[in-house]
């Protein structure tokens, strides 16, 4: 839209709801999940102390470690912490910080500059139609950016050319549609214009006369694609062709149609990009009318099984198999972590069972120190667990099709973890205990290898399938909404963001989840025993209790509070190439009436803890991505969900263009061609 067009009436608002979020971000991301009780109903204790019979498998498990140093591979490993610090002895970036607004456009440091790269309706594909909004069709929408960005990856192919891969979580009706109501009442186009808007976009970009400026590249772009709800997918990994993924349609159980609600994600070593379907219940109906045995299963992945069904979408009105009544299993062929390679677009993505089965928000890859592969893993829901996963085989550098089978043979694990303070400090008020720190130790419980389960009553592919039942019986620790779960390229820490928890009760509050309810959430550092991501038990110590650094409750790490900014729903993290972690955010409007934004803070040095805002979104969009290059040269975000307490008719945001609003991937640079994070 040219600049002279009119910009339209903004309403703005900041309704809360439990959990910190917006409603309409309840209503079509997660399908209303707060207003429901966690599903997690197991009684399993909030501190892991009950070891079961399944430990007595680890020693087996740990004898099984195959040799070769990681030297090679470039990984930290023992001993190299301290060496770590001397190399980087106090990582600080320098510029102006980002002040707190409630403005309708992104905000970036003075000395830098940012651009729109993409939004929801551009063309993808060679030859695809024009974004027209009020004339939307799934065929267009196929070849088009689909709606709500999130995890944002890249995939470099040359020094001025690469591949951005970013996913498409889901679908605000009411902001595509006019006049839209639910999925009853909608029109069979915008259902399928819906299910076409998921999945994710391979975009080929093009950087601008050797600055951090990236732009999509222009000619062929043979490399972009589309995944959608539709695109199908193989099923690999040990439950592959199980009973419980056959279907009518695919009576083998080894293809299933589409991926859906993909949330954050990672890159792999070998140059694919990992992607974690997280909130699938909201796409299925029916789920009253299964067997009684299939219930439970359903139930504990919040999928309805006695009252009414969320009709937020009605995908079943154009796809039966999203009806449960008639097609039980379909359910239990998403929740998984799927790859795609990039550089092929021919290839079928890959629906990878190893790795388990739950409300998966990323996964993000280590090498451990005998040169596997170690994926993390959150549970994005109230009450659930951290995941790790290890590769049986090494990650071969230059073997493409060696690693491309490497997430199907392995481990996966569940964390417990035990705080080292008396409970009676652990008041839920976010109280520091004596010893001055929220910390401890934590296991990696071992569920299932590819070959046998290591929980007593399941099978192998119960494990897989139905993993967080698995886990539940194994005392997992339930942590406040696991999201982003992933490791620094520089010092080999694991960082965790524990998004919020409106619903963690005063006495439920551990140490590892030390504030009950938990409004603004925390993130959780882990450091793997030996700096091993192949360990099976680390330390854990909980650097950043977010919020008002005026509210008591908080803590930056011992920094001095009055330096440093407010954050609040730490979701998405990524690693500048001084290990600096920033921290993407998603409920900052509802939980301290400010935009969403992207902070950075040290994690190592002397300004440990100076947490400070780089960017902020539009009004009500959450800040996703995020991604800072390899050259540090670039900041990638992802503003998804722009004026979602809005309608069409009566937008909260007009953003990007101010005719209406647009999920977009915004690239930010600095002017004068230094790092990120400089002044
Ligand atoms: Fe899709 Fe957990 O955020
Ligand atoms: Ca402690
Ligand atoms: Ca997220």
């Amino acid at each position: 839209m040219p600049e002279s067009a009119p910009r339209r009436r903004l309403l703005p608002l900041f309704a809360e709801v439990g959990g910190g979020r917006s409603p309409k971000t309840c209503q079509y991301r997660c399908g209303n999940a707060c207003f429901h009780p966690a599903p997690n109903k197991s009684d399993n204790p909030y501190f892991g102390d009950i070891f079961r019979a399944v430990l007595s498998r680890r020693t087996a498990l740990q004898g099984a470690a195959v040799t070769t140093g990681a030297g090679a591979l470039g990984l930290s490993s023992a001993g190299s912490a301290a060496a770590n610090e001397r190399n980087h002895p106090s990582p600080r970036p320098t510029f102006e910080a980002v002040q707190p607004n409630t403005d309708d456009v992104v905000t970036v440091p003075p000395n830098y500059d940012h651009h729109v790269v993409i939004r929801w309706g551009d063309p993808v594909l060679p030859g695809a139609p024009e974004f027209d909004f009020e004339n939307q069709t799934g065929e267009a929408q196929e070849q088009q950016f689909g709606y709500n960005c999130d995890y944002v990856g890249f995939h470099q192919l040359d020094d001025d050319h690469g591949l951005l891969w970013v996913n498409h979580e889901y679908t605000n009706e009411e902001l595509m549609f006019a006049g839209y109501t639910d999925g009853n009442d909608a029109d069979l186009e915008q259902i399928k214009v819906a299910i076409a808007a998921h999945g994710g976009s391979i975009l080929e970009l093009e950087r601008q006369n050797g600055t951090g400026e990236w732009r999509l590249a222009g000619g062929d772009r043979p490399f972009n694609r589309r995944i959608t709800g539709n695109t199908p997918f193989r099923i690999s990994g040990p439950a592959a062709g199980h009973e419980l993924l056959r279907t009518e349609a695919d009576p083998e159980g080894v293809e299933a149609l589409g991926t859906l609600n993909n949330c954050a994600g990672g890159y792999t070593p070998w140059g694919t990009f990992l992607s974690g379907e997280e909130n699938c219940d909201q796409y299925f109906v029916g789920g009253d009318q299964v067997a009684e045995e299939d219930r439970e299963a359903l139930a504990r992945y919040s999928i309805e099984v006695e009252g009414d069904t969320y009709v937020g979408r009605r995908f079943d009105r154009v796809e039966e198999r999203f009806d449960l009544a008639k097609h039980p299993h379909e359910a239990n062929r998403f929740y998984w972590v799927v790859e795609i390679d990039p550089t092929d677009p021919e290839s079928k993505p890959t629906k990878r069972t190893m790795l388990g089965r739950f409300k998966h928000e990323g996964a993000t890859t280590a090498i451990t120190s005998d040169g596997r592969v170690a994926v993390y893993m959150g549970d994005d829901e109230r009450f659930e667990y951290i995941y790790k996963f290890v590769s049986a085989k090494q990650y071969v550098k230059g073997s493409r099709k060696h690693n491309m089978s490497l997430l199907d043979t392995g481990t996966l694990y569940v964390g417990r973890l035990t705080g080292n303070s008396p409970e009676e400090e652990i008041d839920g008020t976010g109280t520091l205990p004596s010893d001055g720190e929220f910390d401890g130790r934590g296991e990696w419980v071992p569920l299932a290898s590819n070959t046998e389960s290591f929980v007593d009553g399941f099978t192998l592919e119960e494990v897989l399938i139905h993993t967080r039942l698995a886990a539940d019986a194994v005392g997992a620790t339930k942590m406040d909404r696991p999201e982003d779960f992933e490791p620094s390229p520089v010092t080999g820490k694991v960082y965790c963001c524990l998004t919020n928890n409106d619903a963690r009760e005063p006495g439920q509050a551990d140490e590892p989840n030390p504030r009950g309810p938990n409004k603004h959430g925390h993130i959780l550092e882990v450091v793997e025993d030996r700096n091993d991501a192949g360990a099976e038990s680390f330390t854990w110590n909980v650097p950043i209790v977010c919020g008002d650094p005026e509210d008591e409750s908080t803590y930056f790490a011992g920094y001095d509070k009055s330096k440093v900014m407010p954050i609040s729903a730490p979701d998405n993290v990524t690693f500048d190439k001084d290990g600096n972690l920033w921290v993407a955010t998603d409920g900052q409007p509802s939980a301290l009436e400010i935009n969403d934004g992207l902070h950075v803070v040290p994690v190592e040095g002397r300004f440990r803890g100076e947490l400070r805002t780089f960017a902020t979104v539009p009004v009500e969009a959450e800040c996703c991505g995020p991604l800072i290059t390899e050259d540090n040269k670039t900041a990638f975000i992802a503003p998804q969900h722009p004026g979602e307490n809005g309608t069409v008719e009566e937008p909260t945001s007009t953003w990007p263009d101010g005719d209406f609003a647009r999920p977009s991937v915004v690239c930010i640079w600095h002017t004068q061609g230094r790092d990120v994070g400089t002044a």
